[in-house]
């Protein structure tokens, strides 16, 4: 895993969106895993900056998001379908026949997650995928115990997680309770894995994500498996982190060789 430590969200924020511009180059027909989530929307933000303003072009690029909310239409203002729509989708040049996210309101949940883990799969597997983390260490919505080895499923979110999102919606009893989501072992099957925490609030998760036992505790330490992950992180969510010196002396300023 390379410890990526930047000294401030901007910095970080901005490394991570070129790492996946550069991919989009390399590989135009790239096949990228998304997230949602506050933490990449600056993320999201510095993809449409880089096609408005240096013509990067996603024309070709293929996507596959993590997850949707059970029980949400994709035109329903809270659903993932909406969000990567408003920050990313509906602003750059990306095909809408080249998206993909599961449909959280499909007559049944079961099939559907079936069917997204195969469409993944039929496309050859992601080159790349995005990852914000969960306060108690998720990553998509593979909330702690879930299986290291899940593939697409229904999975019911943590109370605390109930309680994060609630912050985009009205009510906290509006949050839906349940989600389709990779598994861990669908985003392991990622041919490299890019994450992102920023603030205080993560520095946890990224201490157990990083330094911590393998466990599903805290799902994201399943990163630890994989031969390309890289965490991108701003001081704060550095802030836990043990072994600081070796990271700094391995990438000074977060730097990473292309
Ligand atoms: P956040 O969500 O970026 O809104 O903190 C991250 C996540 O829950 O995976």
């Amino acid at each position: 895993m390379k410890v990526l430590i930047h000294d401030s969200a901007e910095a970080a924020i901005a490394a991570i969106a070129n790492r996946i511009v550069e991919k989009v180059i390399a590989k135009p027909t790239c096949v990228l895993g998304l997230a949602t989530g506050g933490t990449v929307e600056p993320v999201y933000e510095a993809l449409v900056q880089k096609h408005e303003q240096q013509n990067v072009s996603y024309s070709r690029i293929r996507t596959f998001n993590l997850d949707e909310y059970v029980g949400l239409s994709p035109d329903h203002p809270m659903s993932y379908h909406h969000f990567m729509e408003k920050h990313l989708f509906g602003r750059t040049d990306i095909k809408s026949e080249n998206t993909s996210i599961p449909f959280g309101n499909a007559i049944n949940p079961n099939e559907e997650a079936r069917r997204y883990e195969a469409a993944i799969k039929q496309c050859g597997g992601i080159d790349c995928q995005l990852l914000g983390i969960g306060e108690n260490g998720h990553i998509g919505f593979n909330e702690p115990t879930s299986s290291l080895s899940s593939t697409v499923r229904i999975k019911t979110l943590a109370p605390e997680t109930v309680r994060a999102n609630s912050r985009y919606f009205k009510d906290i009893a509006e949050v839906p309770r349940l989600s389709i989501t990779m598994g861990i072992g669908t985003i392991l099957c990622a041919r490299e894995i890019v994450l992102i925490a920023i603030g205080d609030n993560k520095s946890k998760a990224a201490l157990e994500m990083i330094e911590g036992p393998l466990s599903a505790r805290c799902p994201a330490s399943a990163l630890q498996l994989h031969p390309h992950a890289e965490v991108y992180l701003d001081e704060a969510a550095a802030s836990q982190l043990t072994l600081r010196d070796y990271y700094e002396a391995v990438h000074p300023n977060g730097k990473v060789e292309s």
